[in-house]
């Protein structure tokens, strides 16, 4: 194989493919590598949830970077959808965040004023109010926080849903192909596959925890490491969670299936992707307080993940000063699939028409050094 495309991407989970489906809805001509099939990394095991306001609650960054992403959520859905024709089940239920003592209830005091100042829709409840909202909830509640807003996607399906809208528009896939290096070849990026060469003006690196691991020739490997989450799916056998619950020790996503997803563990195992007996115990024990019905939940499976975590948790978006037509998508930690559609407009608009968003400041890969 020896292919030329405008930009290849190399990594074909939620970031590569949706980089791809945007990239190509531009009119550019775009290749997608990877080892594995597509969606077979970090995606696979993501609960697909999309909480801003609770997972980018400590850095004011992610709070930016995960809010401006939400509200492109609906139009992106349904563009990737209609170019598809493949169905994505996505929800907008909003979470109760749980507090189980007085401590974590004025956290969550403080959390509510916060979003109220910046017109957040969010309430407050109270041990009453709480329970009223979801009557599963163990009697150990204090107090809880509803933000309306939030939701959850099913990352796999719109994976798949991403693949073929972007096929549609005549993205190539090239899976189960290893990338093995990556180096400029006069203007052109090329990359070297177990399968055959890619030569292309540009290329964007979105392959997860893997990053920091393949050889890029004068660029040092991206300070980007592996932090594993276990995941549970059960069959719920009571009636359905109202919406997502998150709890200190773990979060349930209510699936209109039945089925409830549990998450996550979170872990350094370097790039270990086996689920663990402790891993599972400490999520069954985890949702079985939270919510004491789980313990007549079915057991239907484990899933494993490597979030691709940075050392300040934000992710790496931008051009590598090291090599000009390289660009990283990477590092999205917790919040791949919330960040996809954010990250997608990002790199194509300063790609294609060089046009640098001041949040990619906050995000460039330079602020590690020299890659
Ligand atoms: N975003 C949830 C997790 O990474 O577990």
């Amino acid at each position: 194989m020896n292919q030329k495309s405008d930009i290849v991407i190399v990594g074909g989970g939620i970031i590569g493919c949706a980089v791809a489906y945007e990239l190509s809805k531009r009119g550019i001509s775009v290749s997608v590598v990877d080892g594995r099939d597509v969606g077979g990394g970090a995606t696979r095991a993501s609960a697909g949830m999309l909480a801003p306001f609770i997972e980018g609650q400590h850095l004011e960054i992610m709070w930016t970077l995960g809010s401006r992403s939400l509200e492109l959520y609906d139009s992106f859905v349904a563009d990737v959808v209609s170019d598809s024709g493949h169905f994505v089940p996505y929800e907008r239920t909003g979470t109760l965040e749980i507090a189980l003592d007085k401590a974590s209830l004025e956290c969550l005091e403080r959390a509510a004023e916060r979003l109220s100042s910046v017109g957040v829709k969010c309430s407050l409840l109270t041990r009453a109010e709480a329970i009223a909202a979801e009557p599963h909830l163990g009697s150990n509640v204090h107090g809880g926080l509803v933000v309306s807003t939030h939701g959850f996607v099913n990352a796999n399906a719109l994976t798949c849903s991403l693949h073929h809208a972007a096929a549609k528009h005549g993205v190539c896939f090239i899976t189960a192909s290893e990338v093995i290096e990556i180096s400029s070849h006069e203007d052109s990026v090329m990359v070297k596959t177990a399968g055959g060469t890619l030569l292309s003006g540009a290329a964007v690196l979105a392959a997860g925890s893997w990053v920091g691991r393949i050889p890029i020739e004068g660029v040092s490997p991206l300070p980007i490491r592996p932090v594993r989450g276990q995941l549970l799916r059960l069959l719920w056998t009571e009636a359905s969670l109202a919406r997502i619950v998150w709890g200190a020790d773990c979060y349930v996503v209510p699936w209109s299936d039945g089925s409830i997803l549990v998450g996550a563990t979170v872990e350094d195992a370097g790039f270990d992707e086996c689920a663990t007996v402790s891993g599972v115990m400490s999520l069954l024990g985890a949702v079985c307080d939270l919510l004491p019905a789980a313990q007549g939940a079915g057991f239907d499976t484990v899933r494993v993940g490597l979030r691709p975590a940075t050392p300040d948790d934000l992710p790496v978006v931008g051009r590598s000063a090291a090599m000009p037509n390289l660009v990283y998508a990477t590092g999205h930690y917790r919040n791949g699939v919330l960040l996809a559609p954010l990250t997608a407009r990002l790199v194509a608009n300063l790609m294609l028409d060089g046009q640098e968003d001041p949040v990619l400041g906050e995000i460039s890969p330079s602020r590690f050094g020299e890659f």
